[in-house]
């Protein structure tokens, strides 16, 4: 696991796209194609507006991108809370990706019909394959969730499943990958800003017992980054 904690929510932005970039160059070098999945709610916002614009827009190789999402709300595409529509207007609307290639989780269906259809697309890509995603971008509430992996949730640890239907009291019905597949991941990064996210964020990287959510995020090849800004970071040791 590694952290790089930088001053501000700008400059870990900055520095997030930069090393997503990279990633991507390296992974095409050996492969045809890039597989990523994108996470939801507010902070990402701004990583997809940078990535949609000058230079990232220009040096990715956008042709070779098939994109996922770690989880949605189950409100229509249309719906400021949907978190495609959010990626859409902020990045995918900007790029040249194939639409056929990018893989939206359905909302105009029933949740389980919706489970069913994700996870057949998933197998389709992944299985039986070494690694799953070649990244998988994730963000993290303030209460320890991430993905819709709530606090309280039941089988979040169900190994046979990668994609389930939560209905959470207070954050409604949604549909999120599992930890199952995202830690067959080649690659994890979390983006974190903000004093909000202080508290739970210590708790999380440096509590044994395991409590939070986050905290089942482990990839097998321990390929896990933390990009978090300096409030985000002002109770962790040596901070
Ligand atoms: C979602 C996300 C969720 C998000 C956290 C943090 O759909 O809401 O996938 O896991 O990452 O809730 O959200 P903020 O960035 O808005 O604080």
């Amino acid at each position: 696991m590694q952290l790089h904690i930088f001053k501000d929510a700008e400059e870990t932005t900055i520095a997030l796209a930069d090393w997503i970039a990279a990633l991507i160059q390296k992974t095409l070098e050996v492969n045809d194609r890039f597989t990523i999945a994108l996470s939801g709610g507010e902070t990402p916002k701004k990583l997809y507006q940078t990535l949609g614009a000058y230079p990232y827009i220009e040096k990715i190789n956008w042709k070779k991108l098939h994109v996922f999402w770690g989880d949605e709300r189950f409100v229509a595409f249309e719906d400021q809370n949907n978190n495609a529509k959010m990626a859409y207007d902020s990045l995918l609307s900007h790029a040249s990706i194939p639409s056929d290639q990018i893989h939206k989780i359905s909302t105009d269906i029933s949740p389980q019909e919706s489970v069913e259809e994700y996870s057949k697309i998933l197998y389709k890509y992944f299985d039986n394959k070494q690694a799953t995603f070649d990244l998988v971008l994730l963000g993290m509430g303030d209460d320890g969730h991430t993905l819709s992996l709530f606090p309280g949730s039941e089988n979040l640890s169900d190994n046979n499943s990668w994609v389930k239907a939560i209905n959470s009291k207070e954050k409604g019905e949604r549909i999120t990958l599992l930890p199952s597949v995202v830690n067959q991941s080649s690659a994890i990064a979390f983006l974190i800003a903000g004093e909000k996210k202080a508290p739970v964020l210590k708790k999380v990287l440096e509590e044994q017992e395991q409590k939070y959510p986050a905290q089942l995020i482990q990839p097998l090849n321990k390929e896990l980054h933390w990009f978090i800004d300096r409030e985000a970071a002002k109770f962790l040791k040596g901070n």
